[in-house]
């Protein structure tokens, strides 16, 4: 009896422990210029991500095609190619990358008019190649027999951080922690299986200790040569100490879930010695190594307790494809101010092709959201998430001087309708409450509690769209 209470104990106790590891509390970072630097990035509220590597001259998704799982995603081309023909081509790209109309003050310029204000760049995705002067290994743009390794700004990472910081732009360096072309990661004595290290990382430790270095030289590499950097996203998920596995991420790939532990404290604090306050986003690992969270394209229903970002393509895919059908600027833009009003961020995808340029679809996508934002700006930047967060089509945001936002989302082709109405916030009484680049006073009324605002007849037919922001000076304390 007394060894099936125990059991029963140490089951319960189980229990609790897998509860409470997969409710993954959101860990606060403790150094205090990294709350800062948190503090200020979420008043930043609008950045871009880029992709961009070797894949991008076949226009084929990033680095998945490597993969050797068979997932829709990770499909080949032609279909049918045996796996070593196809790698071996696929590294040939390597070589032949020569991006020859690389211009990032193009893209730094249509990302700061888009309102942008900061970026995320893929210094090395999954595959491996390193799109910075890597001395850790040859499969880089910088390497002597690449095609673009000869002109003067074939370190593309560090043209590209220039040239958004020139424009006012914070940056970011995305970072693939697993590495699909080192020996070290992918051993070549053991075929790859899956996403995952090749070889047990327990039966050849040693073999994971040196892609433990040789992640750490890279970053430090990129943390020393590269200017003022404020974030460092991780991605690859999956290379994760065992004790912060879930129940998801043991179902990724195809082999076990190895104890694939980089030290992330270590890494951490290497980084920071050269960014102080540096933002660490270990995607997907609740550790206290992941800052703020991401969820990948898609919205949050509600406000998340602790700060985040949604990623998102301005397309179809995070790689350049041909012909890539591009959202909306009015999805855009109701998306942003969706994701404000639950106090996350937006980073915006776009994919650069082979020669170095943007669709001209992401350019005119940017400057009709730069168009937005030059009027509404206001409404967005340096504003947190205030109850009720969204009301049918109006969403709010506040600003640390205790005034609110109500936005109308205004759907394509909409009017600004005759009154706004809304439930959950009222004006107070001596309230100023104006529409961005329109009427400066309205007058409003409640009615059966809900807030109504008229809108004056001269602005209903005046070319507002995708969203109006109207300024509440102040709002009655519930
Ligand atoms: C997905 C893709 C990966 C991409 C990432 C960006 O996880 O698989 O390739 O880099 O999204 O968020």
């Amino acid at each position: 009896m007394r060894k099936l209470l125990m059991a029963a104990g140490l089951a319960l106790i189980g229990m609790n422990a897998v509860a409470q590891h997969e409710e993954h509390p959101y860990i606060p970072e403790p150094d205090k210029a990294v709350q800062q630097k948190l503090d200020e990035w979420q008043d930043w509220k609008f950045g871009m991500i880029i992709h961009w590597g070797p894949y991008s001259q076949w226009g084929v998704v990033e680095s998945w095609s490597l993969c050797p799982e068979d997932e829709g995603f990770t499909q080949r081309k032609p279909y049918g190619i045996p796996y070593y023909d196809y790698l071996k081509k696929y590294e040939a790209l390597g070589k032949s990358f020569n991006p020859v109309k690389f211009n990032p003050e193009h893209w730094a310029k249509a990302a700061a008019d888009a309102g942008m204000k900061y970026m995320v760049f893929t210094t090395k995705h999954h595959d491996g190649y390193c799109m910075f002067d890597t001395k850790q290994t040859d499969y880089r743009i910088t390497a002597p027999d690449v095609a673009f390794s000869k002109n003067p700004r074939a370190n593309v990472a560090k043209e590209i951080f220039e040239a958004f910081r020139k424009e006012g732009v914070h940056t970011g360096a995305y970072f693939s922690k697993p590495d699909w072309n080192t020996e070290y990661y992918w051993w070549s004595y053991f075929p790859p299986k899956d996403r995952n290290p090749s070889y047990d990382i327990s039966k050849y430790p040693e073999r994971w200790n040196k892609f433990k270095q040789f992640t750490y030289n890279q970053i430090e590499e990129l943390m020393t040569g590269y200017g003022k950097l404020e974030i460092l996203w991780l991605d690859g998920g999956w290379v994760r100490p065992e004790k912060y596995q879930t129940a998801e991420s043991r179902t990724w790939g195809t082999t076990k879930a190895q104890d694939q532990d980089i030290d992330m404290p270590k890494i951490a604090a290497m980084a920071r010695s050269h960014q102080p306050g540096l933002i660490v986003v270990d995607r997907s690992v609740h550790s206290q190594y992941e800052n703020y969270r991401t969820p990948e394209q898609q919205i949050p229903d509600k406000p998340l307790s602790y700060p985040w970002e949604t990623c998102m393509t301005m397309g179809g895919s995070w790689s350049y494809v041909p012909n890539d059908q591009y959202k909306s600027v009015n999805t855009l833009i109701h998306n942003l101010v969706d994701i404000v009003a639950k106090g996350g961020n937006y980073l915006l995808n776009v994919g650069p092709g082979p020669d170095g340029e943007l669709h001209d679809a992401a350019y005119t996508t940017m400057k009709g959201i730069g168009e937005w934002m030059h009027v509404n700006g206001d409404a967005i930047y340096a504003t947190r998430a205030v109850a009720p967060y969204k009301d049918g089509k109006v969403c709010f945001t506040t600003k640390k001087d205790g005034s609110v936002y109500a936005i109308y989302l205004l759907d394509d082709q909409e009017k600004l309708p005759a009154t706004i109405t809304f439930k959950g916030l009222t004006p107070a009484k001596k309230a100023r409450v104006e529409i961005l680049g329109g009427a400066k006073s309205l007058v409003w009324k409640t009615v059966n509690g809900s807030t109504v605002i008229n809108i004056p007849s001269a602005m209903q037919g005046k070319g507002f769209k995708h969203a109006v922001a109207i300024k509440i000076s102040a709002v009655e304390k519930v």
